[in-house]
Protein backbone atom coordinates (compact mmCIF):
# COMPACT_ATOMS: atom_id res chain seq x y z
CA UNK A 1 0.00 0.00 0.00
CA UNK A 2 0.89 3.56 0.29
CA UNK A 3 2.49 4.06 3.38
CA UNK A 4 4.85 0.31 2.41
CA UNK A 5 5.67 1.98 -0.57
CA UNK A 6 6.87 5.54 1.41
CA UNK A 7 8.56 3.06 3.69
CA UNK A 8 10.62 2.00 0.99
CA UNK A 9 10.94 4.44 -1.80
CA UNK A 10 12.11 7.39 0.07
CA UNK A 11 15.32 8.15 0.24
CA UNK A 12 17.37 7.38 3.46
CA UNK A 13 20.76 7.12 5.39
CA UNK A 14 22.08 4.30 7.27
CA UNK A 15 24.32 5.19 10.21
CA UNK A 16 23.98 2.11 12.37
CA UNK A 17 25.41 -1.25 10.39
CA UNK A 18 28.44 -3.47 11.07
CA UNK A 19 29.51 -4.44 7.77
CA UNK A 20 30.94 -7.79 9.73
CA UNK A 21 27.37 -8.44 10.15
CA UNK A 22 26.05 -7.78 6.18
CA UNK A 23 28.31 -11.26 5.59
CA UNK A 24 25.53 -13.48 4.28
CA UNK A 25 26.06 -17.14 5.23
CA UNK A 26 26.30 -17.89 1.34
CA UNK A 27 29.02 -15.76 1.46
CA UNK A 28 30.55 -16.84 4.56
CA UNK A 29 30.56 -20.03 2.87
CA UNK A 30 32.01 -18.78 -0.49
CA UNK A 31 34.80 -17.02 1.11
CA UNK A 32 35.58 -20.00 3.32
CA UNK A 33 36.40 -22.24 0.25
CA UNK A 34 38.34 -19.31 -1.40
CA UNK A 35 40.45 -19.06 2.01
CA UNK A 36 40.65 -22.72 2.87
CA UNK A 37 39.06 -22.24 5.89
CA UNK A 38 37.15 -24.53 7.98
CA UNK A 39 33.78 -23.91 9.38
CA UNK A 40 31.92 -25.50 11.89
CA UNK A 41 28.98 -26.12 10.00
CA UNK A 42 27.94 -27.99 7.53
CA UNK A 43 26.09 -26.19 5.20
CA UNK A 44 24.42 -22.74 4.33
CA UNK A 45 21.31 -24.12 5.89
CA UNK A 46 22.85 -25.17 9.05
CA UNK A 47 24.61 -21.83 9.65
CA UNK A 48 21.35 -20.30 9.25
CA UNK A 49 19.54 -22.32 11.41
CA UNK A 50 22.15 -21.33 14.67
CA UNK A 51 20.52 -18.11 13.83
CA UNK A 52 18.41 -18.27 17.23
CA UNK A 53 19.73 -15.80 19.83
CA UNK A 54 18.14 -14.90 23.22
CA UNK A 55 20.59 -12.20 23.88
CA UNK A 56 23.30 -10.08 22.55
CA UNK A 57 26.48 -12.40 23.90
CA UNK A 58 24.97 -15.41 21.81
CA UNK A 59 25.22 -13.40 18.90
CA UNK A 60 28.18 -11.82 19.64
CA UNK A 61 29.83 -15.63 19.82
CA UNK A 62 28.65 -16.44 16.36
CA UNK A 63 28.90 -13.15 14.88
CA UNK A 64 32.67 -13.18 15.66
CA UNK A 65 33.04 -16.56 14.33
CA UNK A 66 31.58 -16.12 11.26
CA UNK A 67 34.25 -13.43 10.55
CA UNK A 68 36.92 -15.39 10.89
CA UNK A 69 37.04 -16.27 6.75
CA UNK A 70 37.87 -12.58 5.79
CA UNK A 71 41.63 -13.34 5.19
CA UNK A 72 41.95 -10.83 2.39
CA UNK A 73 41.72 -7.18 1.47
CA UNK A 74 39.21 -8.98 -1.48
CA UNK A 75 37.07 -10.55 1.55
CA UNK A 76 36.31 -7.32 2.92
CA UNK A 77 35.76 -5.62 -0.52
CA UNK A 78 33.37 -8.01 -1.13
CA UNK A 79 31.84 -7.95 1.57
CA UNK A 80 30.88 -4.29 1.82
CA UNK A 81 29.90 -4.56 -2.21
CA UNK A 82 27.21 -6.95 -1.01
CA UNK A 83 25.92 -4.44 1.63
CA UNK A 84 25.71 -1.39 -1.17
CA UNK A 85 24.41 -3.48 -3.44
CA UNK A 86 21.38 -4.00 -0.84
CA UNK A 87 21.49 -0.85 0.17
CA UNK A 88 20.70 0.70 -2.89
CA UNK A 89 17.59 -1.70 -3.73
CA UNK A 90 16.61 0.21 -0.82
CA UNK A 91 17.11 3.63 -1.80
CA UNK A 92 19.98 4.44 1.29
CA UNK A 93 22.17 6.98 -0.23
CA UNK A 94 24.51 7.33 2.39
CA UNK A 95 26.09 5.27 4.85
CA UNK A 96 28.31 5.11 7.93
CA UNK A 97 29.65 1.86 8.50
CA UNK A 98 30.87 0.26 11.74
CA UNK A 99 33.97 -2.23 11.65
CA UNK A 100 35.77 -3.97 14.22
CA UNK A 101 39.54 -3.89 13.66
CA UNK A 102 40.45 -6.02 16.97
CA UNK A 103 37.87 -9.22 15.58
CA UNK A 104 40.69 -9.38 12.40
CA UNK A 105 44.19 -7.51 13.82
CA UNK A 106 43.27 -10.39 16.67
CA UNK A 107 43.42 -13.27 13.98
CA UNK A 108 46.75 -11.87 12.27
CA UNK A 109 44.99 -9.89 9.22
CA UNK A 110 46.46 -6.30 9.57
CA UNK A 111 44.64 -3.05 10.25
CA UNK A 112 46.31 -2.51 6.52
CA UNK A 113 44.49 -5.26 4.86
CA UNK A 114 41.23 -4.19 6.44
CA UNK A 115 41.02 -0.50 5.47
CA UNK A 116 41.95 -0.92 2.25
CA UNK A 117 39.38 -3.43 1.51
CA UNK A 118 36.61 -1.23 3.13
CA UNK A 119 38.01 1.94 1.52
CA UNK A 120 37.94 0.58 -1.88
CA UNK A 121 34.20 -0.84 -1.64
CA UNK A 122 33.37 2.67 -0.41
CA UNK A 123 34.81 4.42 -3.35
CA UNK A 124 33.14 1.82 -5.72
CA UNK A 125 29.57 2.61 -4.18
CA UNK A 126 29.94 6.44 -5.17
CA UNK A 127 31.22 4.89 -8.20
CA UNK A 128 28.96 2.51 -8.78
CA UNK A 129 25.81 3.00 -7.07
CA UNK A 130 25.86 6.84 -5.99
CA UNK A 131 26.10 5.94 -2.47
CA UNK A 132 28.13 8.07 -0.32
CA UNK A 133 29.80 6.51 2.82
CA UNK A 134 32.46 6.71 5.48
CA UNK A 135 33.60 4.48 7.75
CA UNK A 136 33.86 4.25 11.85
CA UNK A 137 36.19 2.19 13.59
CA UNK A 138 34.75 0.35 16.64
CA UNK A 139 36.19 -0.40 20.02
CA UNK A 140 35.76 -3.76 21.59
CA UNK A 141 34.51 -3.01 24.66
CA UNK A 142 35.05 -6.50 26.34
CA UNK A 143 38.63 -6.16 25.28
CA UNK A 144 40.78 -3.53 27.61
CA UNK A 145 41.74 -0.06 27.27
CA UNK A 146 45.37 -0.81 26.67
CA UNK A 147 44.28 -3.23 23.64
CA UNK A 148 41.53 -0.08 22.54
CA UNK A 149 45.08 2.50 22.58
CA UNK A 150 46.95 -0.33 20.43
CA UNK A 151 44.27 -0.28 17.96
CA UNK A 152 43.85 3.72 17.92
CA UNK A 153 47.85 3.91 17.80
CA UNK A 154 47.03 1.02 14.30
CA UNK A 155 44.82 3.42 12.79
CA UNK A 156 46.36 6.50 12.85
CA UNK A 157 48.47 5.91 9.51
CA UNK A 158 44.40 5.79 8.17
CA UNK A 159 43.28 8.53 10.08
CA UNK A 160 41.87 10.69 6.83
CA UNK A 161 39.85 6.89 5.76
CA UNK A 162 38.34 7.03 8.92
CA UNK A 163 35.20 9.38 10.19
CA UNK A 164 34.76 8.64 13.47
CA UNK A 165 34.87 5.76 16.26
CA UNK A 166 32.65 3.83 18.18
CA UNK A 167 31.90 1.40 20.90
CA UNK A 168 30.26 -2.17 20.42
CA UNK A 169 30.60 -5.77 21.71
CA UNK A 170 29.44 -7.23 24.96
CA UNK A 171 27.91 -3.62 26.80
CA UNK A 172 26.63 -5.28 30.35
CA UNK A 173 29.87 -4.77 32.87
CA UNK A 174 31.98 -3.06 30.55
CA UNK A 175 30.59 0.75 31.20
CA UNK A 176 31.83 3.65 28.70
CA UNK A 177 33.67 5.16 31.51
CA UNK A 178 36.30 2.31 30.82
CA UNK A 179 36.70 3.38 27.33
CA UNK A 180 37.09 7.37 29.05
CA UNK A 181 40.91 8.28 28.28
CA UNK A 182 40.53 6.66 24.81
CA UNK A 183 37.70 8.64 23.79
CA UNK A 184 39.06 12.00 24.77
CA UNK A 185 42.08 11.04 22.82
CA UNK A 186 40.19 10.47 19.95
CA UNK A 187 38.34 13.38 20.15
CA UNK A 188 41.47 15.52 20.36
CA UNK A 189 42.29 13.71 17.32
CA UNK A 190 38.79 15.25 15.57
CA UNK A 191 37.25 12.05 15.16
CA UNK A 192 33.09 12.04 15.57
CA UNK A 193 32.54 9.98 18.72
CA UNK A 194 29.28 7.02 18.98
CA UNK A 195 29.00 4.75 21.62
CA UNK A 196 26.29 1.79 21.80
CA UNK A 197 24.76 2.43 25.04
CA UNK A 198 21.08 1.43 26.37
CA UNK A 199 20.68 -1.69 23.90
CA UNK A 200 21.19 -4.28 27.08
CA UNK A 201 22.79 -1.66 29.55
CA UNK A 202 21.02 0.48 31.82
CA UNK A 203 19.84 4.31 31.16
CA UNK A 204 23.57 5.46 33.38
CA UNK A 205 25.41 4.16 30.63
CA UNK A 206 23.61 6.71 28.32
CA UNK A 207 24.30 8.88 30.65
CA UNK A 208 28.06 8.24 31.17
CA UNK A 209 28.46 7.69 27.21
CA UNK A 210 27.29 11.30 26.98
CA UNK A 211 28.93 12.81 29.71
CA UNK A 212 32.49 10.77 30.21
CA UNK A 213 32.89 9.59 26.44
CA UNK A 214 31.01 13.08 25.24
CA UNK A 215 29.29 10.81 22.25
CA UNK A 216 27.53 12.74 19.48
CA UNK A 217 25.09 9.84 18.87
CA UNK A 218 24.11 6.64 21.06
CA UNK A 219 23.76 3.59 19.34
CA UNK A 220 20.25 1.57 20.14
CA UNK A 221 19.55 3.63 23.51
CA UNK A 222 16.39 2.53 23.85
CA UNK A 223 16.46 1.84 27.37
CA UNK A 224 16.47 5.63 27.73
CA UNK A 225 12.47 5.58 28.28
CA UNK A 226 13.39 3.88 31.73
CA UNK A 227 14.42 7.36 32.73
CA UNK A 228 12.17 10.33 32.20
CA UNK A 229 15.05 13.31 32.75
CA UNK A 230 17.27 11.61 30.45
CA UNK A 231 14.22 11.11 27.73
CA UNK A 232 14.29 15.02 28.33
CA UNK A 233 17.68 15.75 27.66
CA UNK A 234 18.13 13.60 25.08
CA UNK A 235 15.37 15.64 23.43
CA UNK A 236 16.28 19.23 24.46
CA UNK A 237 19.84 18.54 22.89
CA UNK A 238 18.37 16.53 19.86
CA UNK A 239 21.21 13.71 20.56
CA UNK A 240 20.12 11.15 17.80
CA UNK A 241 19.89 7.85 18.70
CA UNK A 242 20.38 5.14 15.69
CA UNK A 243 17.68 2.33 16.65
CA UNK A 244 17.80 -0.65 15.25
CA UNK A 245 13.86 -2.50 15.84
CA UNK A 246 14.37 -6.30 14.07
CA UNK A 247 18.34 -6.56 15.63
CA UNK A 248 16.13 -5.20 19.51
CA UNK A 249 13.65 -8.05 18.35
CA UNK A 250 16.28 -10.69 17.52
CA UNK A 251 18.29 -9.88 20.84
CA UNK A 252 15.35 -10.42 22.95
CA UNK A 253 15.46 -6.31 24.08
CA UNK A 254 11.72 -6.15 23.35
CA UNK A 255 9.80 -9.52 23.23
CA UNK A 256 8.01 -8.65 19.92
CA UNK A 257 7.99 -5.83 17.65
CA UNK A 258 4.09 -4.48 18.67
CA UNK A 259 6.21 -3.93 22.13
CA UNK A 260 8.83 -1.56 20.39
CA UNK A 261 8.95 1.45 21.62
CA UNK A 262 10.37 3.37 18.52
CA UNK A 263 7.01 5.46 18.51
CA UNK A 264 7.37 6.87 21.73
CA UNK A 265 11.03 7.90 20.95
CA UNK A 266 9.66 10.03 18.13
CA UNK A 267 6.91 11.07 19.97
CA UNK A 268 8.62 12.74 22.64
CA UNK A 269 11.01 14.78 20.52
CA UNK A 270 14.09 12.32 19.78
CA UNK A 271 16.24 12.70 17.30
CA UNK A 272 15.40 8.03 16.41
CA UNK A 273 16.44 6.95 13.36
CA UNK A 274 15.95 3.25 12.22
CA UNK A 275 18.91 0.79 11.01
CA UNK A 276 19.89 -2.42 10.38
CA UNK A 277 22.62 -3.38 12.93
CA UNK A 278 23.82 -6.62 11.28
CA UNK A 279 21.60 -7.37 8.92
CA UNK A 280 22.59 -11.05 7.64
CA UNK A 281 22.20 -11.94 11.05
CA UNK A 282 18.81 -10.54 12.12
CA UNK A 283 16.28 -10.88 9.32
CA UNK A 284 16.51 -7.85 6.90
CA UNK A 285 18.20 -4.89 5.67
CA UNK A 286 16.57 -1.42 5.95
CA UNK A 287 13.19 -1.48 4.67
CA UNK A 288 12.77 -4.81 5.89
CA UNK A 289 13.48 -2.73 9.28
CA UNK A 290 10.80 0.06 8.50
CA UNK A 291 8.17 -2.00 7.02
CA UNK A 292 8.33 -4.86 10.09
CA UNK A 293 8.33 -1.79 12.36
CA UNK A 294 5.77 0.57 10.85
CA UNK A 295 3.47 -3.29 10.26
CA UNK A 296 3.51 -3.86 14.26
CA UNK A 297 3.36 0.06 15.22
CA UNK A 298 -0.05 1.10 13.98
CA UNK A 299 0.66 4.23 15.90
CA UNK A 300 3.43 5.21 13.17
CA UNK A 301 2.32 7.00 10.10
CA UNK A 302 3.77 8.51 7.35
CA UNK A 303 4.80 11.69 8.99
CA UNK A 304 6.64 9.75 11.40
CA UNK A 305 8.38 8.21 8.15
CA UNK A 306 9.47 11.43 7.12
CA UNK A 307 10.56 12.28 10.36
CA UNK A 308 12.97 8.84 10.60
CA UNK A 309 14.44 9.94 6.62
CA UNK A 310 14.93 13.26 7.86
CA UNK A 311 16.64 12.54 11.36
CA UNK A 312 18.83 9.97 9.71
CA UNK A 313 20.01 13.47 7.49
CA UNK A 314 20.47 15.55 10.26
CA UNK A 315 22.16 12.50 12.42
CA UNK A 316 24.44 11.62 10.37
CA UNK A 317 28.54 12.75 10.17
CA UNK A 318 28.11 14.38 6.49
CA UNK A 319 29.46 18.26 6.28
CA UNK A 320 27.20 21.17 6.52
CA UNK A 321 27.63 21.47 2.71
CA UNK A 322 27.07 18.18 1.38
CA UNK A 323 23.87 18.49 3.63
CA UNK A 324 22.58 21.65 2.29
CA UNK A 325 23.04 20.16 -0.94
CA UNK A 326 20.50 16.79 0.05
CA UNK A 327 17.96 20.13 0.74
N1 LIG B 1 25.58 -4.48 20.03
C1 LIG B 1 26.85 -4.56 20.44
N2 LIG B 1 27.83 -4.99 19.66
C2 LIG B 1 27.54 -5.34 18.41
C3 LIG B 1 26.27 -5.28 17.93
C4 LIG B 1 25.23 -4.82 18.78
O1 LIG B 1 24.03 -4.71 18.43
N3 LIG B 1 26.31 -5.71 16.64
C5 LIG B 1 27.60 -6.00 16.36
N4 LIG B 1 28.36 -5.78 17.44
ZN1 LIG C 1 25.23 -2.33 16.74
Amino acid sequence: DKLHHLLRAMPKAELHIHIEGSLEPELIFALAQRNGVSLSYPSVEALRAAYAFTDLQSFLDIYYAGASVLLKAQDFEDMAMAYFRRARADNVVHAELFFDPQTHTARGVSFETVITGLTHACARAQAELGISSSLIMCFLRHLSEEEAFATLEEAMPFRSQIVGVGLDSSERGHPPEKFARVFAKCRELGLHLVAHAGEEGPPAYVWSALDVLKVERIDHGVRSVEDPVLMQRLARERVPLTVCPLSNVKLCVFKTMSEHNLATLLDQGLAATVNSDDPAYFGGYMNDNFVATFDALPQLTARHAYQLAANSFEASFVDAAAKSAWK
